[in-house]
């Protein structure tokens, strides 16, 4: 499978911020935007990635993230002229897609939970057609919202609606067969001028072939697409980070947990950041080598102490 990341819009719900800095370029706490739904990708253990970004701002991303090499992965970059949707990601994405099963990951998203690797590993191996996951929201009128029956099929999806027929909010993150670009051509523009994600969800829920993997307690999803939200976003992941001396979304970490990179590509990006305690974090890792509990993880015991 291979992933998109999709970092371009206009954010102008930040500006001032935004005005001249791209909204996934600012930071979450200690961490660029883009690391978390890029974390999110490598946990669903996707390694070949599209960013897609405005012309003004793709030239950052590929500073900031280059080839992909040193977290042993293969980023490619694509320019989007104009915001006009987010489906548009599969048609800008048709060739680096090829003929492979695709997730599509909003670059403001971020998601966070004990289990989250193994479910978005399990949902990295569909078959066909699509996965999207359900977020129990109080207010769910600025999302996508999903109703569900009991074996998590979709039966109903809106877009904004203004009277919600669920609670579930639909995060930024879409699991797709190859035929997700067929139907991104075949969508028409919403009344807001943009090909919504929520149309192309709607076709395979036609097909009766869009599953829905509601996130329950243990998760946290944050957009951060407005300051409290990002204000949020940072503010969790600092309680986080500091409480438990663990770092969200460090991508050598996943990376070498995923045999991606090796111990020495580990220390030698730590002592690129060695002032930090990113930098001191690269080596806490090498040295206490986690990867023994890795096991652990993976068992039924880890299941029995969440
Ligand atoms: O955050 C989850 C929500 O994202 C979903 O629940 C909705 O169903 C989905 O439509 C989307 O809603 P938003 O209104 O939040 O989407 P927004 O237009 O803010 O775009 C989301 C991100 O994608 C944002 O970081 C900008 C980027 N983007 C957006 C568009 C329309 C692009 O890079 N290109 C685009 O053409």
């Amino acid at each position: 499978m291979k992933g998109i990341i999709l970092a371009g819009g206009s954010a102008t719900r930040l500006y001032p911020v935004t005005l001249a800095v791209s909204k996934q370029m600012l930071p979450v706490y200690d961490k660029p935007m883009i690391y978390y739904p890029l974390s999110t990708l490598m946990m669903a253990g996707i390694k070949e990635v599209l960013i897609i970004s405005t012309p003004t701002h793709l030239p950052a991303f590929e500073n900031l993230l280059g080839s992909g090499a040193k977290l042993g992965m293969k980023f490619t970059y694509k320019i989007q002229e104009k915001p006009v949707g987010l489906a548009d990601a599969f048609i800008l994405g048709e060739d680096f897609i090829g003929d492979d099963n695709v997730a599509l990951i909003l670059g403001d998203n971020m998601i966070y939970g004990s289990r989250i690797e193994r479910v978005l590993k399990a949902a990295s191996h569909l078959k066909e057609g699509g996965i999207i996951f359900g977020y129990q929201v109080a207010d769910p009128t600025s999302y996508g919202v999903v109703e569900i029956d009991s074996e998590g099929k979709a039966l109903s999806i809106e877009e904004k609606p203004r009277v919600p027929k669920s609670n579930f909010a639909v995060p930024g993150i879409y699991f797709y067969d190859n035929t997700v670009i067929e139907i991104a051509k075949s969508i028409q523009p919403s009344e807001r001028g943009e090909l919504e994600i929520t149309d192309v969800n709607k076709v395979y829920m036609q097909q009766g072939k869009l599953q829905v993997i509601p996130l329950g307690n243990g998760y946290a999803w944050f957009d951060t697409g407005s300051p409290d939200r990002l204000s949020d976003a940072a503010d969790f992941v600092k309680a986080i980070e500091l409480r438990q001396g663990v770092q969200i979304a460090c991508l050598e970490e996943i990376a070498y947990h995923n045999e991606w990179i090796s111990k020495e590509q580990v220390l030698e990006e730590a002592e690129k950041y060695k002032k930090t305690e990113y930098g001191k974090y690269l080596k806490k890792i090498i040295e206490q080598d986690f990867k023994q509990y890795k096991a652990i993880y993976e068992s039924d015991l880890f299941d029995a102490g969440q």
